[in-house]
């Protein structure tokens, strides 16, 4: 097969990783630093912190959230909620930067017309991890789930409709954004155990940024 064949409608550095599923290497690199100031920014207002499960278990990654509404967990479930339960401020706003990003990312992948209401903002530490799980607490399924990577790289777990599925491993880097909905939209995924590191733009850490339309 010829490479004009292998690649044809896809963009370099674009990796289909599922029906629906996209990673863009590289996509955010050029934004990352300014996207990691608003991070520091979000963070003053919407401290990061770890989310109890409704099976009583604190989460390993520390969260925060921007946009109209924000991912919240506790023991009366998951859900998305328009304050922040800790200071009882509305999430702060999310920066065009961000919803610009997340736009065009979904665009590169196949979905036109992306308007995420929220942000996820999860930090990671070396040990922590996010176990498979399906992204099913946003009301409208049709809208894809953009997922920005920086810092410390990690290992993305990507598998299919049903828990016990085969999951792929990719390695996600800083500035790697992925891409999942139609056929993938509920597929299980998650992130391995991150790895010890120093990295330029964050030291020992990873910041994820999931935008979900998720009202
Ligand atoms: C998530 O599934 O919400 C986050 C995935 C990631 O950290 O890359
Ligand atoms: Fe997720």
């Amino acid at each position: 097969m010829a490479m004009g064949d292998l690649f044809s409608g896809m963009l370099q550095g674009e990796e289909q990783i599922a029906p629906g599923a996209v990673l863009l290497r590289g996509f955010a690199r050029d934004i990352a630093p300014a996207l990691l100031a608003c991070v520091a920014e979000i963070s003053r207002v919407a401290p990061f912190r770890h989310l109890v499960t409704p099976g009583g278990y604190t989460m390993s990654v520390a969260m925060t959230n921007c946009g109209r509404v924000g991912w919240v967990s506790d023991e009366r479930g998951y859900r998305y909620a328009p304050h922040d339960p800790q200071t009882g401020l509305l999430w702060p706003q999310m920066p065009v930067l961000f919803s610009d990003l997340a736009r065009r990312a979904a665009e590169a992948a196949g979905f036109n017309g992306f308007a995420p209401d929220a942000a996820l903002i999860n930090r990671y530490v070396p040990g922590s991890r996010l176990s498979l799980h399906q992204d099913k607490d946003e009301d409208d399924a049709r809208a894809p789930i953009v997922s920005v990577s920086l810092g410390l790289p990690a290992v993305f777990l990507f598998g299919g409709l049903n828990r016990s599925d085969k999951t792929r491993k990719y390695r996600v880097e800083h500035g790697d954004v992925a891409v999942w909905g139609g056929p993938s939209r509920l597929a299980f995924h998650g992130i391995a155990p991150l790895a010890d590191g120093d990295d330029p733009f964050t030291g020992n850490c990873r910041i994820n940024l999931t935008f979900r339309a998720a009202l």
